[in-house]
């Protein structure tokens, strides 16, 4: 199925799935959003939190939904596989507990995706190699249907036929693997009231941009004249001279009565390049209740996001800063350029085995490219990041706050970047360098994310209180700049008390 199937559920209910690989690849399913509490075993970023589920085997991931209900989604979270492995789950609220809105009469999901002729590894490899940014998808898709520009897909394009009068909310993911999104209907306006499956303070919109990662509950009322609208998707393009796919995908919203033949009123989206467009709905977002945001923080890092190209002059190349694959691109926080090990390193971390990973993250960037203020006239000499697989350890229950900084020697872009394992407040973010002194911060109602779109030559202040123990990975969702590098992983320890310690891993947790 292309997208897999929902996984629908309540709030509070224990998930229980058992994946068997019947592909010809390692596999890994992550449960995008879900937090995982205590049940890091079960998170499925391949080498962080498990070794793949090899061919032929399987295993039981197990989780619960704490506190949790709202729009997620699952992924593979091997190679570039969540391309075409992945579809949505959908969570309800407790029994009698109402929306925070007037009751949908419809509810539907919406997936972006990007579909792909070729096979998927090899992909990643020659893209790799090639020493390049990504070839474009071959085609945009809305749950799984590029729309009416594909004769051989004309059949089949998802629509929802809209009573007039009636409210809808769909259920919008972007699981695209290289490209962010905005989303339009025609003549229609959108209500955001949930962000990464958390609500928000009712936000009306013409049109919303969605990183890969990101998810977002809106609301739609079919009160125009009959007809058929179209459903939009179409590229964000924030890097400067990449190759993309400049195409919209097409879905309808077709009121019952208007003539299918008819032509379809076209959505209005924004030009690729339309940062202002990009940004304005994160302007309006909060969390629909005031919230408690942590104070006092105890860990305060400076990460820098960004990519480069690399010029090896070390004595010891291949290990300190070849790029990844064999070609020269790499991507990096704070200067180092994320390496995977061949064993997972919660595993390596929960039993004591040294040699594949190392605990000396550096809390500020090792080296500072003011890309933002104008380096690409004057770039540094040496731009290269290091390669390593260094993660940074957190006591249970420290606060942290986390600056990211859009910084590069490439290109800046807009990077979603995504904490496993947790939610967190976006306290602030803004264009240029991060300045203290002139940060707002909103500490009364933020909204509370899982992916954050850092603004393309920006930065972004998120905060979160490390009272999850395990390894939890934080990466761009771009899925080349994962490639390339740009992530970290989290050490959070156990804490004292018994509901404060990783549980042992699960019996049939696979092997390497
Ligand atoms: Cu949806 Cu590690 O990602």
């Amino acid at each position: 199925m292309y997208p897999g199937p929902v996984v629908y559920a309540q709030e509070d209910d224990k998930v229980i799935v058992r994946v068997t690989n019947e592909s010809p690849y390692n596999i890994t399913i992550h449960w995008h959003g879900i937090r995982q509490r205590l049940s890091c075993w079960s998170d499925g970023p391949s080498y962080i939190t498990q070794c793949p589920i090899q061919t032929g085997q399987n295993f039981t991931y197990e989780f619960t939904l704490v506190q949790q209900k709202g729009t997620f989604f699952w992924h593979a979270h091997v190679s570039w596989l969540r391309a075409t492995v992945y579809g949505a789950i959908v969570v309800y609220p407790n029994n009698g507990v109402p929306y925070p809105f007037k009751f949908p009469y419809e509810e539907h999901i919406i997936i972006l995706g990007e579909f792909w002729m070729k096979d998927m590894v090899q992909i990643e490899q020659a893209v790799l190699a090639s020493g390049r940014a990504p070839p474009p998808a071959d085609a945009f898709t809305i749950n799984g249907q590029p729309g009416p520009n594909y004769n051989c897909s004309a059949d089949d394009i998802f629509k929802i036929d809209a009573v007039p009068g009636k409210t809808y909310l769909l259920r919008l993911i972007n699981a695209a693997l290289n490209q962010e999104h905005f989303f339009a209907i025609a003549n229609h306006r959108l209500t955001i009231v949930e962000v990464d499956a958390e609500y928000t303070k009712p936000l009306t919109t013409d049109r919303v941009m969605l990183g890969p990662g990101q998810t977002l509950n809106v609301l739609v009322t079919a009160d125009k004249p009959i007809a058929r609208y179209s459903m939009a998707m179409g590229p964000y393009q924030s890097a400067k001279n990449v190759s993309f796919q400049n195409i919209t995908a097409i879905a309808y919203f077709q009121y019952f009565g208007a003539t299918a033949n008819g032509l379809s009123l076209p959505a209005a989206l924004p030009h690729f390049d339309d940062n202002l467009a990009a940004k304005t709905v994160m302007d309006g977002l909060r969390s629909l209740n005031p919230v408690t945001v942590p104070k006092d923080i105890d860990r305060n890092l400076f990460v820098t996001i960004g990519l480069n190209v690399q010029k090896c002059r070390s004595k010891n190349p291949q290990k300190d800063c070849q790029a990844k694959g064999g070609g020269v691109m790499a991507a990096s926080m704070n200067n180092i350029s994320f390496s995977k090990p061949n064993i997972s390193i919660l595993e390596a971390y929960y039993k004591n085995i040294s040699g594949y990973f190392t605990q000396d993250f550096p809390g500020v960037p090792l080296k500072f490219y003011d890309f933002v203020n104008g380096a690409p006239n004057n770039p540094p000499n040496d731009t290269n990041s290091l390669n390593g697989t260094r993660t940074y350890v957190l006591d249970y229950g420290t606060k942290v706050q986390l600056i990211l900084q859009d910084t590069s020697t490439v290109s800046t872009e807009n990077h979603p970047i995504h904490l496993h394992g947790y939610s967190f407040y976006v306290v602030g973010y803004g264009t240029g360098n991060y300045d203290p002194d002139t940060a707002n911060f909103n500490l009364v109602d933020p909204p509370y994310m899982n992916t954050i779109g850092v603004p393309v030559g920006g930065w972004a202040a998120i905060r979160f209180i490390a009272d999850n123990p395990g390894a939890w990975f934080m990466h761009c969702h771009l899925e080349i700049h994962l490639s390339w590098g740009l992530s970290v992983v989290l050490i959070v320890k156990n804490g004292e008390g018994p509901l404060e310690r990783l549980p042992h891993p699960p019996k049939d947790l696979p092997r390497c």
